[in-house]
Formats: C-alpha cells, sequence, structure tokens
C-alpha cells in the first residue's frame, strides 16, 4: 500500500481503538481558541505525542491535544493545535487529521483560526464566517496521484463553505445577540506576517481577512465531502491597516480575550447542527 495512506490508517485505527463511539463533527482550534477544549464533557484526551503520525505542535498557543467527547450531547473530536506549512511541514503531513477524521467516518467539519482583518468592517475582537477563500499561496494539498477512496481527482471548489451551516451560524449569532461578519479568508503561507504591500494586493483581489491555515486543511476536507464551516477570529488589522506592528503575542492575547464569544457562538451552533 502506498506509504501514505498506510499512515493514514495507522492513525485512524490508533484513534478507533481508544475512542467506543463515531464522532459527529470534528472542530480545529485556532491560536489562542484553546479554551473551546474547557467546554468537551466527559473527554477522552490523547496527547498527539502518542498518536502515530501526528507532529508535536510547535506554536505557542496550540495544546497538541485531541479530545473527544460530547458538547451538549453532539459527539464531537477536537483538534487542540493544529499543524501549519510554516513549522515545515510538507501539506501531506498538515492535512493528515482530515483524512484521519474522513477515515473515522466523521462528515462534518468545524475549522476556526484566528485572522488578520482587511476589511473595514473587520477589528480585533471581529468574528467573522469564511464564505470563500483565495489559495493562490497555498500549494495544494492534493497535488499527486490522487486519493480515489477519499475523493476525486479534480475537485469542485464552487461551495466549500457549506451554505446551511453558515445560515445556521447567522441565526445562533442572532439569538446570542453576537454581530458576525461575513468575508473571504486569504491564506498566506507564513511565518512571518504579511507586508503592507501584500495586504493592499490581496484587499484587491477581494480578501477580507488574512491567515495561516484553515485553507489546506478544507481544500482536504471538500475533497472527502464533508459539511464544512470555517470560522476566523479577528485578532488585529492585517499589516499596513492598524497603528501597531503585529505579534503573535498580541494575536493571542487577543483571541482569549475575544474567544469568549466565539465559543458561546461554537456550542450553540455544535448544539443545533444537524448530523
Ligand atoms: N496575518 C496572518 N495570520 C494571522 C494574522 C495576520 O494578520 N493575525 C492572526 N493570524
Amino acid at each position: 500500500m502506498d506509504k501514505y495512506l498506510s499512515m493514514i490508517y495507522e492513525t485512524s485505527g490508533y484513534i478507533s481503538s481508544i475512542l467506543d463511539f463515531t464522532p459527529e463533527i470534528a472542530i480545529i482550534l485556532g491560536s489562542g481558541l484553546g479554551a473551546l477544549a474547557d467546554e468537551v464533557e466527559n473527554p477522552v484526551t490523547i496527547d498527539y505525542k502518542d498518536i502515530p503520525n501526528f507532529k508535536v505542535s510547535t506554536v505557542a498557543g496550540h495544546a497538541g491535544k485531541l479530545i473527544a467527547g460530547t458538547i451538549n450531547s453532539k459527539k464531537v473530536l477536537v483538534m487542540s493545535g493544529r499543524f501549519h506549512y510554516y513549522e515545515g511541514h510538507e501539506m501531506d503531513i498538515v492535512t493528515l487529521p482530515i483524512r484521519v477524521f474522513a477515515k473515522l467516518g466523521i462528515k462534518n467539519i468545524l475549522i476556526t483560526n484566528a485572522a488578520g482583518g482587511l476589511s473595514d468592517a473587520l477589528n480585533p475582537g471581529s468574528i467573522m464566517l469564511i464564505d470563500d477563500h483565495l489559495s493562490f499561496m497555498c500549494p495544494s494539498p492534493l497535488r499527486g496521484a490522487n486519493l480515489d477512496d477519499f475523493g476525486p481527482r479534480f475537485p469542485d471548489m464552487t461551495s466549500i463553505y457549506n451554505k446551511d451551516l453558515l445560515a445556521l451560524a447567522d441565526s445562533c449569532a442572532k439569538e446570542l445577540g453576537l454581530n458576525v461578519e461575513h468575508g473571504t479568508y486569504c491564506y498566506f503561507r507564513g511565518p512571518q506576517y504579511e507586508t503592507p504591500a501584500e495586504i493592499r494586493a490581496a484587499k484587491l483581489l477581494g480578501a477580507d481577512a488574512a491567515g495561516m491555515s484553515t485553507v489546506p486543511e478544507t481544500i482536504v476536507a471538500r475533497h472527502c465531502n464533508m459539511n464544512i464551516l470555517g470560522i476566523s477570529l479577528i485578532t488585529n488589522k492585517a499589516a499596513g491597516l492598524g497603528k501597531t506592528e503585529l505579534s503573535h503575542e498580541e494575536v493571542g492575547a487577543t483571541a482569549r480575550k475575544a474567544g469568549a464569544d466565539l465559543v458561546n457562538l461554537v456550542k450553540s451552533i455544535i448544539t443545533k447542527w444537524n448530523c
């Protein structure tokens, strides 16, 4: 068997040997959003270092734990910490967890991130529901022989982010009295933050938010035909648009401060998600 496929099977086999249920929704937590992991009831926690083929997170604010359990009786599998291209991982490793989730039979995924705001409406603390993305800077995680067991060679990307889930997120936000924006997320490889010129270029191309994650994972989740919801927590104005220079510490601090609203929103969405 192809080495990569056998890695996927090895990892999913290990995780399913520990879980006694099939999760309904996978959740990926971005920088500083780890507080959501505390909301999981009856948690079974697995350290990434114990999971075959998982990498240890090298980024501050990423715990490196997989947590299975329930949130308001929905069965969830939460990744607290993800793998980034900028850490030196190839795209097949960055997206391995998604293929493992697919192999485990998970059909739904909620992907969160911290991002910089480009559009005027997006300020530190804003929540943006991702309507679409720009992947120009993203080496395709589907490059190479197609994994026919997971999806087609040329998957459609017209509706990556599920319209019904976006409507559900809107109605949950309304019920909670939370303001949410919609927009296009632009992927940058990092780890350096963007230059003001890059941000101006991205804005011209239609970007509303900029970040260093999410797009590889959503491309693979779409290939696997999962129902995808993506949410950005805006932690800063993107380069050149704010008064201060950018720092990971500021991103983490804002994410932790503003994260409480996002945690409430995510709990409500999970509760009402039609699995
Ligand atoms: N750019 C890229 N990634 C980010 C940013 C940003 O401004 N803020 C948080 N993650």
